[in-house]
């Protein structure tokens, strides 16, 4: 085993039901080594990442969150349980895919929702995206018809936003960065019984 097989991924994807393995696909297509993780043992879900590619490491929630930026591909129910494993995520980016839709808005103290899962995670840099397209849209290629397709990203941390940004671009997206989570992030959550205006919008930029 070389030295780069040994070091921890520098990207993670937390959960590995639709939308996990939409994005894994993404990281394998552009032969990006990314880790999965879930609550189970990675053995259970290795034939699965394997099958998707080369590059998509099974592995469980402790190794996985060794990298630098984590894609939160659970249920939004669920990211409290995520936030737990570590006692500050400082020096972390988190990718929030989740949507919140059905959560009620009180629940979430009326923030977006995006800000409320960053204070679960804290001291980590939080970007929202990702989430707006339903996985089996998400999982395609996005080269499209000589474009590619558009994620939206919001953040309060320009520089995270840009680290994002320049991920999906490797990953043959093509960024729109919509502001910070207080704004750009209120287009492309789900919040209560409402979807904002961006979500679903299956959009392909040109050039
Ligand atoms: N499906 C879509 O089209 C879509 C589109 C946009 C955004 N989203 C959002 O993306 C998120 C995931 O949706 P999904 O459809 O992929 O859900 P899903 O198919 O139910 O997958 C959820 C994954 O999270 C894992 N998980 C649950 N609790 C966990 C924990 N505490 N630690 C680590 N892993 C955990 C589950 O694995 P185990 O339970 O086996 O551990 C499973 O692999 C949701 O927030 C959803 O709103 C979904």
């Amino acid at each position: 085993m070389n030295n780069s097989e040994n070091k921890a991924a520098n990207y993670a994807i937390i959960g590995f039901g639709k939308i996990g393995q939409a994005l894994a696909k993404a990281f394998a297509r552009n032969g990006i080594k990314v880790s999965v993780a879930t609550t189970r043992n990675p053995q259970s879900f290795a034939s699965a990442s394997a099958a998707i590619g080369p590059e998509i490491i099974a592995t469980t929630l402790a190794e996985a969150i060794k990298a630098n930026v984590i894609f939160l591909a659970v249920r939004f129910e669920s990211h409290p349980d995520v936030a737990k494993a570590l006692p500050t995520w400082q020096g972390k980016t988190i990718v929030d895919v989740t949507n919140a839709y059905g959560v009620p808005p009180e629940k979430m103290g009326g923030l977006p929702s995006a800000k409320f899962v960053a204070q679960a995670f804290s001291g980590g840099k939080l970007v929202k995206g990702f989430n707006h397209l339903g996985a089996a849209i998400l999982e395609q290629d996005p080269a499209v018809n000589g474009g590619r397709r558009v994620v939206f990203l919001a953040s309060d941390d320009d520089v995270a936003a840009a680290e994002i940004g320049k991920l999906a671009e490797n990953l043959g997206f093509a960024p729109v960065k919509l502001g910070g989570l207080a704004e750009g992030g209120l287009l492309v959550q789900a919040h209560g019984n409402t979807w904002g205006k961006l979500i679903f919008q299956d959009l392909i930029k040109f050039a």
